[in-house]
């Protein structure tokens, strides 16, 4: 059974949902920049072994990433899940993980790469929104893409409650991301594409606002 590491920052929500969702994989440990991070305790109810690498502790970025490669080996992780985790890694640590490390982000990829994603789709009027799977590669968030969910954006929508219709995709889309690499059933080939075995077809489309 392949063994997984999840990198954390925060609240840990997607976090929990692959702790929670029975996936065919066994998750080792949940690693967090900050100490505070609301996400330890969650992991630490599941039985999950937690560890605390801070970036403050380092005088750069590599010496940062050297370390936290060093716990993550440690646990020899097969897969390395960033959910949440708002450090930019080094090319090196990247590297070091070709194939082997996906982040979660809260936009339809390539749009809105970076932060305040919501609120930027809210000023742009966009219709549409979502959350996308994607392997990590050197440039932010332009890594091949796993697995995309689409939710409409409604009239009266903040970026809290669209944050929230967002949110509730993301923790739909990464179970199912994960349990796919777990199976083998999608990999980075070797031109750096995402190549998969046949996987289910969406059965419609989103129109919105909807068609009257
Ligand atoms: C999520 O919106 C995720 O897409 C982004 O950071 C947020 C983390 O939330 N990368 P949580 O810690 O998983 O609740």
């Amino acid at each position: 059974m392949k063994k997984i590491v999840i990198l954390i920052s925060g609240r840990g929500s997607n976090m929990q949902s692959l702790l929670e969702a029975k996936l065919p994989c066994e998750i080792v440990a949940v690693i967090s920049n900050k100490a505070d991070a609301g996400g330890l305790t969650v992991a630490q109810e599941h039985g999950i072994a937690t560890a605390v690498v801070s970036h403050r502790d380092y005088a750069d970025r590599a010496a940062f990433d050297a370390a936290l490669a060093q716990v993550i080996d440690g646990y020899r992780a097969d897969l390395v899940v960033l959910a949440g985790f708002m450090r930019i890694l080094t090319d090196g640590f990247v590297e070091r993980y070709r194939g082997r490390l996906i982040n979660i982000h809260p936009s339809l990829l390539p749009a809105y790469a970076g932060t305040h994603t919501h609120e930027r789709a809210l000023q742009d009027g966009v219709k549409i929104h979502g959350c996308t799977v994607h392997f990590v590669t050197p440039t932010l968030d332009a890594g091949p893409i796993l697995i995309q969910a689409a939710v409409p954006v409604l009239r009266d929508d903040t970026p809290a409650s669209l944050s929230a219709r967002v949110l509730h995709e993301e923790h739909r889309i990464y179970p199912q991301a994960v349990r796919w690499l777990c199976r083998e059933q999608v990999w980075l080939d070797e031109q750096g594409r995402v190549a998969s075995n046949r996987l289910e077809q969406p059965g419609s489309a989103l129109v919105s606002p909807g068609l009257s």
